[in-house]
């Protein structure tokens, strides 16, 4: 396969001709942050954590879903990004509910961890403080939307990795939600093969294994890893 040639952060480095902004910088061992991505599922440009500035274009490009292209000149690192993460974070946090103290994900939250990261210590936004349920009639998992942060990743995984198709979103503007089939309790869901790896996909406290409290909902992202990486390898037709 080609191969072309670009610059990021003043680093001179070749990519795949079909490869990402993202997977130039991760092969560079630049890393971006990344809520919406996963790696194994396509990607949906969801969060806009991942943008970066390009030489010669006014507008901020998402990482993931934005292919290189020949001479590109890709900064990561800039005072207008480091603001716009920055912002972007604090608008996840203030429309939701994310009392990090009493979350199941606590200590290990994708979300929390970048927050961290990228030097948010508060949010000047207005907290909308919305009432969004709690989902626990599944025997096994739960969903909190008031941590979901719309990524979709469980959506893509359910579609994708397990072909269930069980998650979808609804909705549209503040009211966008993750639903199970057509927007039914979790355990009414017939499609749902209770393979559990949308809960191991989420970045945040939304998806838990029910049982689980504050700070004790560990991911074992490396079940999800392998089931990927197999399926790309084709391991299953070996
Ligand atoms: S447990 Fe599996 S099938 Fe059910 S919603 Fe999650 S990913 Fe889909
Ligand atoms: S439930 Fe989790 S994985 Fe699904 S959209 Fe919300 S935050 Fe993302
Ligand atoms: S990781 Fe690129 S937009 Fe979310």
């Amino acid at each position: 396969m080609a191969v072309k040639t670009l610059t990021i952060d003043g680093r001179p480095v070749s990519a795949q001709e079909d490869a990402t902004i993202l997977q130039a910088c991760t092969e560079a061992g630049i890393k971006l942050p990344t809520l919406c991505h996963l790696d194994g599922v396509y990607d949906v440009g969801a969060c806009r954590l991942c943008l970066v500035e390009v030489t010669g274009n006014n507008k901020l490009l998402p990482a993931c879903t934005t292919k290189v292209r020949e001479g590109m000149d890709i900064h990561t690192d800039t005072p207008k990004l480091r603001h716009y993460r920055k912002l972007t974070l604090e608008l996840l946090f203030a429309e939701r509910n994310h009392t990090c103290a009493v979350c199941v994900s606590n200590g290990h939250c994708e979300l929390q961890s970048l927050a961290a990261d990228c030097g948010m210590d508060h949010v000047r936004y207005e907290y909308q403080s919305p009432r969004w349920p709690v989902d626990q009639s599944h025997a096994l998992y739960g969903m909190d939307h008031n941590r979901c942060i719309l990524c979709t990743r469980c959506v893509r995984v359910c579609w994708h990795i397990e072909g269930a198709g069980t998650k979808n979103v609804a909705g549209r503007g503040a009211k966008c939600e993750v639903i199970t089939d057509l927007k039914q309790p979790w355990a009414d869901a017939d499609t749902c093969t209770s393979c559990g790896k949308c809960v191991m996909s989420c970045p945040t406290g939304a998806l838990f294994y029910r049982g689980a409290s504050a700070g004790e909902m560990v991911r074992d992202r490396s079940r999800l890893e392998f089931i990927v990486n197999a399926r790309e390898k084709q391991q299953w037709n070996a």
